[in-house]
């Protein structure tokens, strides 16, 4: 949410740079969009409400080119409107001074009355502005060179309530500076001796240096041409240790594809095999995890699991409880990260706190995990980004291999958190010992044998029919997603996905459910998606669809129960596949139909209204 970026280069012009990776962390918010440089002595600002588009616009007079030094802001309101006024950065009365931040100022309120008392003014409603004139403040009256902007900022950041990730950039009579400061949400840092770059992920910085220093929370960093001086919380010079990252900068693009969703969408084959393949050993009939993660002392020391999540990352952490409780025996809970955190939870001795989420970044996974950990629980993470905040506080990560994921909607992330959730049932239930080998290399090998069925569901002609039955239901006042057991969180998703890229009313529910209270919502008007794959449960969701058929809903099934083809009203048939396995075949056609209905809406699908990726504040 927000994201912010950096530069402090020893020659050339920054702007360019600040502009492409703005454009790149445009997922993480686009209410507005602005830059600062330092230019005649003092700072400039240029921003503008809306899409960074507005921005480069604005920057079409080149007045902007030729600076050494600059910062940057793609903004999701907190604070006031969307607005120019609201837009980061916001600067300090000097004319010398221009921040950025991602995060809250809680107690900004209390702040910007000191402030109005002593005679300051604001020009916006932020919690960001606050903090910048105050910083600026402190600066100058500590003589407002780089010394002293380090002081004023260890002056005012324990006045502070909150989170934040901040740029700070000054002019200094012996020239520009670039500072990060972290507490909260994240920050990345690359130097090389060109120049020194920052940025709230990874890809921004990735275009100058494959390494790149993840700050830590309450670090302090100078950053420049062959840079990087960090303080910690005490004031203490401290190394922070560069990491290679094995993203290619080009893969966060949409290549020939309309669309980032859909270019995610048709990564899974890949994703699923880079995230499964390796790990799988077929002749042990088990998991292999990296580093001997989840060895079989750890999963017999178990006694239950807390999985915590939010959104498309809990829907994987609800199959991973029917996976984790069917194959390997281990109760498990799942909760909202965002509930647990504040529900005073109780976790029996030998808890495990699985968390999932593809950022590593999201504030209530962090606070629910750190909170499980405070009451005893040992950590684990299903994570996307290796370095994340997520993954350096557990004790032990699966990392699923999607590459970054841009589209706001999850696709790829959520297929792999499936596979990863999948991998580490089976290793939990083979540590364990309550699992026949032979059963274990029976899933393994339908896992091995899921590209092409993954493939499959990506071709024109399937393509063609999500497409279809999108144009048949575009219109529908709204939709119900059914399914049961493993598929249930299925239907949660395919909801979600419908109701975030498309604005259509969705619900997804357990199909068992239906007829104590949701189906007195049907009638022709709503389309009734029905996940059925071949197993347990298949016959019973059949009934389910016979009951809405006889009160005349309109019946979707999608999945391998070829019976149910045959009594719903329209289909999408998905190949047959182990039970356990077929939520990652079941998800792809739902994310294929809230694509095209999105579509069909003329919804903006990478960019939905109000949302942004990487939920880094409360
Ligand atoms: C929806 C979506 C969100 C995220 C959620 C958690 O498509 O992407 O619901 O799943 O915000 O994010 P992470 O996985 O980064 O913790």
């Amino acid at each position: 949410m927000c994201g912010i970026v950096g530069a402090l280069l020893k020659s050339g012009s920054v702007t360019e740079g600040l502009i492409d990776g703005l454009s790149v962390l445009e997922y993480r918010g686009y209410d507005s969009a602005g830059v600062a440089i330092v230019h005649d002595g003092g700072v400039s600002v240029r921003k503008k409400r809306g899409r960074l588009a507005n921005l480069e616009e604005a920057l079409g007079d080149g007045a902007f080119l030729g600076a050494l030094a600059g910062i940057g802001h793609t903004r999701w309101a907190t604070h006031g409107e969307p607005s120019d006024a609201n837009a980061h950065p916001h600067t300090g009365r000097s004319g010398k001074l221009a921040v950025v931040h991602n995060g809250i100022i809680e107690n900004y309120i209390e702040l910007k009355r000191e402030l109005l008392n002593e005679g300051e003014s604001f020009s916006s409603e932020t919690d960001t502005e606050v903090l910048t004139r105050y910083i600026d403040r402190l600066w100058v009256e500590e003589g407002g060179d780089e010394a002293a902007l380090v002081r004023a900022i260890r002056g005012v950041l324990p006045r502070v309530t909150g989170y934040y990730a901040l740029a700070v950039l000054a002019q200094t009579p012996t020239g520009p500076v670039l500072l990060a400061i972290r507490k909260g949400p994240p920050l990345v840092v690359g130097v090389t001796e060109d120049g020194g770059y920052l940025s709230s992920d990874q890809l921004g910085v990735l275009p100058y240096t494959r390494n790149v220093v993840f700050l830590e929370d309450s670090d302090i960093a100078l950053i420049g041409p062959g840079r990087l001086d960090v303080v910690d919380a005490s004031g203490q010079p401290v190394t922070r240790e560069a990491r290679a990252i094995e993203w290619d900068p080009s893969d966060s693009g949409k290549g020939d594809y309309p669309h980032h969703m859909l270019k995610e969408i048709h990564e899974q084959p890949d994703v699923i095999a880079r995230t499964a393949f390796d790990r799988i050993d077929l002749g042990a009939g088990d998991v292999r995890f990296e580093g001997g993660a989840f060895d079989d002392d750890f999963c017999r020391s178990i006694e239950r699991i807390q999985i915590l999540a939010c959104g498309t990352a809990l829907h994987a952490g609800q199959i991973a409880s029917y996976l984790i409780e069917g194959l390997a025996g281990i109760p498990v809970d799942f909760d909202f990260a965002s509930e647990f955190r504040y529900r005073n939870p109780r976790l029996v001795h030998g808890t495990v706190a699985l968390a999932i989420t593809q950022s590593g970044e999201t504030a209530d996974t962090l606070a629910a995990t750190r909170l499980a950990r405070e009451l005893g629980a040992r950590t684990a993470a299903i994570c996307n980004v290796a370095g994340s905040t997520q993954v350096r506080e557990s004790e032990a990560t699966i990392l699923t291999h999607a590459g970054p994921e841009i589209g706001v909607a999850s696709t790829k992330a959520f297929t792999a958190q499936v596979v990863a959730a999948t991998l580490l049932a089976i290793r939990l239930a083979r540590g364990r010992g309550v699992l026949h080998e032979h059963k274990a290399r029976e899933i393994l090998e339908e896992l091995r044998m899921i590209r092409p069925k993954v493939e499959s569901l990506l071709t024109d002609a399937a393509i063609a029919r999500c497409r279809e039955v999108a144009q048949q239901h575009a219109g529908k006042r709204g939709f119900l997603f059914l399914g049961r057991g493993v598929n249930f969180p299925v239907a949660l998703e395919g909801a979600l996905k419908l109701k975030e890229i498309a604005y259509v009313h969705a619900e997804g529910y357990a199909a068992g459910e239906m007829k104590h209270g949701p189906i007195a919502l049907i009638d022709t008007d709503m389309a009734i998606l029905v996940i059925n794959a071949e197993g347990k449960v298949a016959e019973k969701t059949r009934a389910n669809i016979e009951q809405v058929k006889a009160r005349g809903g309109v019946t979707i099934s999608v999945g391998s129960d070829a019976a149910s083809h045959a009594i719903a009203a329209s289909s999408i048939p998905v190949p047959a596949t182990s039970e356990w396995l077929s939520p990652i075949l079941n998800s792809i056609p739902l994310q294929l139909v809230a694509y095209h209905i999105a579509e069909i809406h003329g919804c903006d699908i990478d960019k939905p209204r109000n949302l942004a990726k990487s939920v880094t504040v409360e």
